[in-house]
């Protein structure tokens, strides 16, 4: 029943890399009022204040705000008035990712490379500079209204890029051991998938290294397909989902409802103790999905001896799952912002390469128990 397609290691021979990625540089939330959102990601999620942009610098139609944790940059903008393409962008999607920046060593290259491979191209390539140096951006476009943008910073020691300041507000909060992107995954229209798995392969030279159909992931109500595309490295790693028939709206449905389109489904956030890190979290106001207690009756019968404590992971609500290589430790928010679409993912890898296939029914259960209370299963 399974259709697992598993080759990790090909991907290091199989991607054809003429468009090498160092990691993720950024990740851009459009959002309707970045002041707010970046306390928020502050306070609850343990990000540090980096950079600003904004009637301060200069800028006249938006305002930026940039927040580190360990790897991980978060830039949350908000436009400053009516009618720009950012405020349009949060009218039809809410809050949502706009930008997924790639760190690369040259940006002209990998714009040049994906559009003679088909990207629609979205900036084309810019030197941008200041006292610190200089960047090149260029851009594409993905699913939906999202973008790529290729950013070469190898000739730039400022903070953030130019046209930004260091941001040094008063209130900062503890981090909570989040260190880096393990993966991002998007949301597609029925039927899309494939599409969009051509997409990354023919033009960014990917490689997919997993596929999960609807008999892996479903339940009595809903159902959903997934593939997972690795870059060369396996640094940077997009599964992209699409709805499966099911007897009601699945959550893959529910988001493009509202969301409005293709877009980022969740941020996958590595930590190397997510007990504590989920601990800190939930005393913050994380709000998690929580599976039924009887998920830890069988845990051990099904991923063996683990090192954690059955009892905190049950209190937390943290699930395992294990592959060939080793197991891993996952959990789930609840949606970031007032529509039901962006959500975030804590995991700790300990020697598992995979996503964590054996929670999906479990967690998918869980997801459609929240549905049901929204009403929109
Ligand atoms: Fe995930």
């Amino acid at each position: 029943m399974s259709t697992i397609t598993s080759d990790i290691p090909k991907i290091y021979e199989d991607a054809a890399d003429f468009m090498p990625i160092k990691g993720t540089d950024y990740v851009e939330i459009y959002v309707s009022n970045a002041k707010q959102a970046a306390h928020y990601y502050k306070s609850a999620f343990g990000f540090q204040s980096l950079a600003f942009a904004g009637l301060e610098t200069g800028v006249k139609d938006r305002e930026s705000f940039v927040l580190v944790q360990d790897k991980i940059r978060l830039v949350l903008t908000a436009p400053l008035k009516a009618n720009t393409t950012i405020g349009k962008h949060v009218d039809l999607h809410g809050d949502g990712v706009k930008v997924v920046a790639l760190w690369v060593d040259d940006a002209v290259n990998a714009f040049e490379e994906a559009v003679k491979r088909g990207a629609k191209p979205y900036m084309e390539p810019q030197v941008e500079e200041d006292e610190n140096g200089k960047v090149v951006r260029s851009g594409i476009y993905t699913y939906g209204e999202t973008v790529h943008i290729f950013v070469e910073r190898n000739d730039y020691n400022g903070i953030f890029l130019p046209g930004f300041k260091a941001w040094n507000p008063t209130y900062e909060a503890n981090p909570v051991g989040l260190k880096y992107i393990d993966h991002m995954v998007g949301n597609v229209e029925l039927g899309e998938m494939n599409k969009w798995v051509e997409f990354y392969e023919k033009v960014m030279g990917f490689t997919q290294i997993l596929s999960f159909d609807d008999k892996d992931i479903s339940t009595e109500y809903t159902a959903l397909m997934s593939k997972v595309m690795s870059n060369g490295n396996g640094r940077i790693k997009f599964p992209i989902n699409e709805p499966a028939d099911g007897m009601k709206k699945s959550q893959v449905e529910e988001y493009l409802d509202f969301y409005g389109s293709a877009g980022v489904q969740h941020i996958a956030v590595a930590t190397d103790d997510i007990v504590s890190t989920v601990k800190q979290l939930q005393s913050r106001g994380v709000e998690f999905l929580k599976v039924p207690t009887t998920y830890y009756d069988v845990l051990e019968e099904r991923v063996g001896k683990i090192d954690e404590d059955i009892d905190s992971l049950r209190e937390l609500g943290i699930l395992v799952d294990r592959d060939d290589e080793g197991y891993l430790l996952q959990i789930f928010t609840r949606p970031v912002q007032s529509r039901p679409t962006m959500f975030f993912e804590i995991i700790q890898r300990k020697g598992a390469t995979s996503f964590g296939k054996g929670n999906f029914k479990a967690l998918f259960e869980a997801i459609e128990r929240e549905q049901e209370l929204r009403g929109t299963l």
